[in-house]
């Protein structure tokens, strides 16, 4: 496998046998059972430091990409703020003991109870997505800027969609005219939002958001984005920029994406060129660059099914409820055999998971050693973002748990979903 799509501490040992964070992952896989999503605990702390030397304090965790308790208190610890979107992120990264300050929050419809509770905790930034959400902040601060707990006016971003249309998949573009997100600069919505929330005695406006997509490779789908920005932000004179997140990630061999150093430097570049100044808080919030490498996913091999002159079936024991992102984008991934880490791959076939749904793909061009039998460990890589987070019990499927491994040791993070788990909202 090569060394860019595996986490920063994986390590082979003698016959290509996978470790990662110094644990031998077949031993986790029998230990644990699978399905089971390991992460590197270095890698992901090295990514969020990188990310903070990058941009600097402010710069956000997206933690739609993937959240819990643990990632949360690791993501705080190593200095990133964290970017919740919804009632249930806001609970767990409040659970995970992060500063409330430290939080930012989205939504395109945040409902009355989820704008009522940040701002009765006090979230550091709220970046405002519509029209009514205006009034809704109206309503809930009283028209004086002052929740009963809080003890200044909630500082607001306004997010606004540049009309960049950037290069990735259609379902994770938002930054072009046709969004559901934050209002239109061309339109006049935009600058009808910061003229509202300026001149609102509710709230503090202290910058501007846009957020142009998801697995963004192209450097220059951000620069576009800066230069329309720019012109929109400059005559406001606020001290803030966020740019979002949605720097992309090597997926499959051949594919290599931008660091987040690199992307950082082009978008300080991008605005010094577009007259921002250079005391202007120029923020970001990536989730992907920051998960995704570091996690893989371990499943077992239940049935090899090979149909002459058609393909072979190579089904695990999980599938499009623990990565439904095949399903969903048509996402490559890589796959391999932790036991032979380094083998060639002369077998085509296709990994399939155990849901009732012909589509349940999870790799739809694998390559796997020839060697492959029913019973082996099959690890894809690059499983640390938008798969866990976005797991569902389809079929009544069984969450799998996710483990940090580090310097030897591997913790539980998440347990593993039990059959009862399955009943525990049934009335
Ligand atoms: C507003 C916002 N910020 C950040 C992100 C994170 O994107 P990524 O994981 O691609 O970096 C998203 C993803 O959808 C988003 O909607």
């Amino acid at each position: 496998m090569p060394p860019h799509l595996l986490p920063l501490t994986a390590r082979t040992g003698p016959g290509g046998r996978l470790s990662v964070g110094g644990v031998d992952v077949l031993d986790l896989a029998e230990q644990h059972g699978t399905p089971l999503f390991v992460y590197d605990e270095e890698h992901l702390r090295r990514r969020c430091r990188e990310a903070v030397a990058a941009f600097g304090d402010g710069v956000a965790y997206a933690s739609k990409a993937f959240l819990c308790r643990a990632m949360a208190a690791l993501v705080a610890e190593e200095g990133m703020c964290i970017d919740v979107s919804t009632a249930g992120e806001l609970h767990v990264a409040l659970a995970a003991g992060v500063p409330p300050a430290r939080l930012v929050l989205h939504g395109n419809n945040k409902s009355e109870e989820e704008l009522a509770r940040a701002l009765e905790v006090g979230v550091g930034r709220i970046v405002v997505d519509s029209f009514d959400e205006i009034a809704l902040l109206h309503k809930l601060t009283g028209g004086h800027g002052q929740t009963s707990t809080s003890a200044r006016r909630p500082q607001v971003l306004v997010r606004v969609t540049p009309g960049v249309e950037a290069h990735t998949h259609e379902y994770v573009m938002t930054g072009q005219e046709d969004t559901k997100f934050g209002f239109s600069i061309a339109s006049g919505a935009a600058a009808g939002a910061v003229e509202a929330l300026s001149s609102s005695t509710d709230v503090e406006l202290v910058g501007v958001h846009a957020h142009i997509g998801s697995q963004v490779f192209a450097l220059a789908s951000f620069v576009k984005a800066v230069e329309v920005l720019a012109r929109f932000f400059l005559p406001l004179g606020l001290p803030e920029l966020c740019l979002g997140g949605g720097l992309g990630v090597a997926y499959v061999e051949g594919e290599q994406a931008p660091t987040i150093s690199e992307w950082a430097a082009t978008v300080h570049h991008a605005c010094a060129e577009a007259g921002i100044p250079p005391a202007t808080r120029i923020t970001a919030e990536p989730g992907r660059a920051i998960a995704a490498t570091a996690g893989i996913t371990l499943y077992r091999v239940g049935t090899v099914k090979e149909l002459p002159g058609i393909r072979t079936y190579i089904a695990v024991d999980g599938g499009m409820s623990d990565n439904p992102r095949p399903v969903l984008y048509g996402s490559g991934y890589e796959a391999f055999l932790p036991r032979a880490t380094d083998a060639e791959r002369p077998l085509q076939g296709t990994v399939v998971g155990k849901h009732c749904e012909s589509g349940d793909i999870l790799v739809r061009q694998a390559c796997l050693p020839a060697d492959l039998v029913v019973g082996d460990v099959l690890a894809t890589p690059v499983a640390g973002a938008y798969g866990h987070s976005m797991a569902s019990n389809y079929n009544k499927v069984t969450r799998p748990p996710v483990l940090f491994v580090a310097n030897g040791q591997a913790r539980v993070v998440v347990r593993r979903e039990t059959l009862d788990d399955l009943l525990r909202l049934d009335q």
